[in-house]
């Protein structure tokens, strides 16, 4: 079984990372995961923070000569920026000037939070709610990333709504990684990249935020990954959890979800066919997202995911102060514009977390030469077939 464990605070020292339950030998690059790292820092319409921020995962543990060693993983990210909050983020008593966030700010955890723990002070809630925890997620898809590559599965996404700009491509249809990643908001159309572009500048001159949609595409992913023994078991269920937990996303589609909703089973379903050259079945469309019955079809898994608009508003929505029960302007701290270019390399790494947790789970083993093994003889069954 695969478990991660995240810690730290926005403004703290760092954020610590630990990834158990990876088999042994598994060829690890630190540099892989300082790549998806920058992804995730990268897509126009981010903050000063960025700027401050050169995120680098250091592995203080389970990995040795390039190769996991079967014991947890530890990666530390420092945060650059917690030079400019030692005071009010120290651990000590001793000298702490407490930056007090009283003016709770609307779309973000800060009154449910101090609610909950019983603060008087919602910097208690936000340190820990904020999305920088996300640099830590990513840094786990990374780890993720490392398990399904040499098994064939590649984890993309790509932009497709950002405010009112929205890509009208087919469902499914192959996608210009490249082009993706060459794009400010990662979007494969470059005229709708220039437009999207142009949205996010016209929300900042007016001090708001805007939000969008992003498509994450599994391909390679074996016929047979989760189940439907349990509500908790199948695949479907744990990535749109997976998915919803991510700051900011409000909804999740598997394959056509949605649109399928409003139209008839005839125009749904995907036909499955045997393919004899192969010999392998295959589906003649891939409207499902990869997924029956909360297991993998061995089609691509894709689905598309909704972030709302971004919370903290350079001109503030009206709010409530903690402290004299006023109604006031929203606290304001540093903040991006638009982050779904960004929320979908966290995306992608929530994906290929889920799906590395259930290739584990099928295919067992403590060092990898054993989890390969029993991948390639379960495919090879199934061209027996
Ligand atoms: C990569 C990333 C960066 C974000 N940056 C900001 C930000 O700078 N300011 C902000 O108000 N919200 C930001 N958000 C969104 C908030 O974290 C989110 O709106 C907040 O956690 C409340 O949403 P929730 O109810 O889904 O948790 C970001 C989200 C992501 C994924």
């Amino acid at each position: 079984m695969l478990r991660l464990l995240t810690a730290g605070e926005s403004h703290g020292p760092g954020l610590t990372v630990i990834v158990d339950g990876l088999p042994a030998g598994l060829p690890v690059s630190g540099a892989a995961i300082d790549r998806d790292l920058r992804r995730r820092q990268g897509g126009y319409g981010r903050g000063g923070r960025q700027k401050i921020e050169r995120d680098h995962a250091e592995i203080t543990s389970g990995v040795r000569g390039g190769h996991t060693l079967g014991s947890p993983v530890t990666l530390h990210i420092v945060n650059r920026d917690w030079e400019n909050w030692r005071r009010p983020m120290q651990v000590e008593a001793r000298g702490f000037t407490s930056k007090r966030v009283t003016r709770v700010r609307p779309g973000h955890a800060d009154l449910a939070g101090v609610l909950k723990y019983g603060f008087d002070d919602a910097r208690n809630v936000l340190e820990r709610a904020s999305a920088r925890e996300t640099a830590a997620r990513v840094a786990a898809g990374a780890l993720a990333k490392a398990l399904l590559r040499p098994a064939g599965v590649t984890v993309h996404s790509y932009t497709t709504r950002i405010g009112p700009c929205a890509l009208e491509a087919p469902a499914g249809a192959p996608v210009a990684w490249d082009l993706v990643e060459a794009s400010p908001v990662r979007c494969p159309d470059a005229d709708l990249s220039q437009a999207m572009v142009a949205a996010i500048d016209a929300a900042r001159e007016r001090g708001d935020t805007l939000g969008g949609c992003f498509q994450v595409i599994a391909a390679g992913v074996p016929p047979g990954l989760g189940s439907y023994r349990q509500w908790d078991t199948r695949l479907d269920g744990l990535l749109a959890q997976a998915l919803c937990s991510i700051q900011g996303v409000k909804g999740v589609e598997l394959g056509t979800g949605f649109t399928a909703a409003a139209q008839p089973g005839s125009a749904v379903h995907d036909e499955p066919r045997w393919d004899p050259a192969g010999r392998r079945f295959f589906h003649r469309t891939n409207r499902a997202g990869g997924l029956t019955g909360g297991v993998t079809t061995g089609e691509p898994v894709w689905c598309t995911v909704a972030v709302k608009p971004i919370s903290t508003l350079l001109r503030p929505l009206r709010s409530v102060d903690l402290a004299t029960k006023a109604e006031v302007n929203a606290h304001y701290e540093r903040s991006d514009i638009c982050v779904v270019p960004a929320t979908g390399v966290v995306g992608e790494a929530m994906v290929a977390w889920v799906l590395a947790g259930a290739f584990v789970e099928k295919f067992g083993g403590d060092g990898w030469a054993e989890t390969r093994r029993n991948w390639r003889a379960y495919l090879a069954g199934l061209r027996r077939r």
